[in-house]
């Protein structure tokens, strides 16, 4: 038998046939080839083991190589392993997914369309809301609003809501109808002067996006709860029930993109139950199956799914693999998982206690600009001026500089540029989570200086 190859000769092979998602040849050179992966832990080709500081991409919540998703996905391979859902075929993992879904989720959302991951859910919703204002014979309601620093995927469509500005240039035009509102960051929005809070400021924003564009032509407003890639930005607490009022009033669609945030993440199942809000529109992908499988979808209100159920119109919208039987099942296996091991109520407390001790830790630290977090998903801001709260220049390489760090530390996680995006599985112990924060410092410390 032939000796494994070593990771840069893996990479080597890599480079000759493979394009990756967010491609740059320079910047791959040092890229991980993963070959095995436990509980928290990933390990690359050469046996180096690292901390999965981000559960892979926010998905693996439940952590690497649990055998009941995995029994749940041979199992149903070896009964049917597809069979399409078009036309109002169906299959009971499928069936049985929807059921659940309607019992865990919102009190008004009880109705799913099932995708492959969060960008295909990001269009099913852009066209749902189309589809159900054209029902409701306000055809002009197209528009999309949405914050910058949003992530919502990047088909070409749902690029043009993410808000992420570096995601755009090699692909303009976007699409028109798209636009844009600062995020509610309560580090960087200014303070009001007229004495009201960041999070009711920033909320009308909206507002006047919605006036600026039109009210009649505006059809949904669509948000993070939490702010995942762009950066971990947690919103102020009367953020979202305003965005709520404003929404109702101007007949907008406030669509929850609870991709990362759903299933626990935040430590409640979905997340904009901090808030004491229910969305028209959710989208979910990632942690419905911990990540074994490619599975995402939309969760619809009973108001929309009536006039869907109602229309005269079919709605012509379609993917091969919605209601695929296997990602079914491995949905079905997740949830029973994140109920059996209690990890929306462990995400809360350990959360807790992670974002606490990474302030604890990093505080003094002349860089470090900010420490937020909500259950399992937190952010460390770096400045280059604590007091100005300003960024160094891109050329100065932060998010490079750190990844490096990192990685050198044990820990393999993303950067959003000059943030440190932290979301380990909700399983990891206490004492790796005392390493991903020893890990963490240890980089800072490593780049800027003690
Ligand atoms: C909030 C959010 N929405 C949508 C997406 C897009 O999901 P996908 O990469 O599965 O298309 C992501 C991916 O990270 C995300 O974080």
């Amino acid at each position: 038998m032939n000796a494994p190859l070593s990771n840069s000769a893996l990479v080597d092979k890599d480079q000759a046939h493979m394009i990756h998602p967010l491609h740059h040849n320079p910047a791959h050179v040092n890229a991980k080839v993963w070959v095995k992966a436990e509980g928290s832990h990933l390990i690359d080709a050469d046996g180096n083991r690292y901390i999965d500081g981000l559960s892979c991409l926010w998905n693996v919540s439940c952590g690497h190589g649990r055998q009941p998703l995995i029994d749940a996905a041979s199992r149903q391979m070896q009964q049917m392993a597809f069979c399409s859902s078009y036309n109002g075929s169906s299959n009971p993992p499928a069936i049985e997914l929807a059921e659940r879904l309607a019992d865990i989720c919102y009190p008004q959302i009880n109705n799913f369309y099932f995708t492959s991951g969060g960008g295909e859910s990001t269009d099913s919703n852009f066209k749902l809301a189309r589809y159900y204002w054209k029902a409701k014979g306000k055809p002009d309601k197209i528009k999309v609003i949405s914050r910058i620093w949003g992530y919502h995927g990047v088909t070409f469509a749902a690029m043009c809501a993410t808000g992420i500005a570096g995601y755009w240039p090699s692909f303009e035009p976007r699409i028109p109808g798209f636009s844009h509102i600062p995020a509610p960051d309560p580090y960087h929005y200014p303070m009001p002067e007229d004495g009201s809070s960041q999070g009711i400021a920033a909320a009308n924003e909206l507002e006047r996006e919605i006036l600026k564009q039109g009210p009649e032509t505006v059809a949904m407003f669509i948000a993070e709860p939490v702010i995942g890639a762009g950066g971990v930005i947690v919103p102020p607490a009367d953020y979202f029930p305003r965005i709520r009022e404003i929404c109702d009033r101007y007949e907008v669609l406030l669509v929850a993109d609870e991709v990362i945030t759903g299933f626990g993440r935040t430590g409640k199942m979905f997340a904009l139950e901090h808030f004491g809000v229910q969305p028209d529109l959710v989208q979910f992908a990632k942690s419905i199956t911990s990540g074994y499988l490619p599975l995402g979808g939309i969760g619809i209100s009973d108001e929309i799914a009536a006039v869907v159920r109602a229309s005269d119109k079919p709605w012509m919208h379609a993917y091969t693999y919605s209601g695929h039987p296997t990602t079914c099942a491995v949905g079905l296996a997740t949830l029973d998982y994140i109920e059996s091991e209690n990890l929306v109520a462990r995400a809360a407390d350990k959360g807790a206690y992670l974002l606490e001790k990474l302030q604890r830790e990093l505080a003094d630290h002349p860089h470090d600009g900010d420490v937020r977090g909500l259950g399992m998903m937190c952010g460390v801001e770096l400045v280059e001026d604590k007091a100005g709260k300003s960024w160094y220049s891109p050329e100065w390489g932060v998010g490079p500089k750190m990844s490096k760090a990192l990685i050198d530390n044990g820990i393999f996680t993303r950067m959003r540029s000059e943030v440190v995006c932290i979301a380990p599985p909700l399983t990891t112990d206490q004492a790796t989570l005392d390493e991903l924060v020893a890990g963490i410092r240890n980089a800072i410390a490593t780049v800027f200086g003690e």
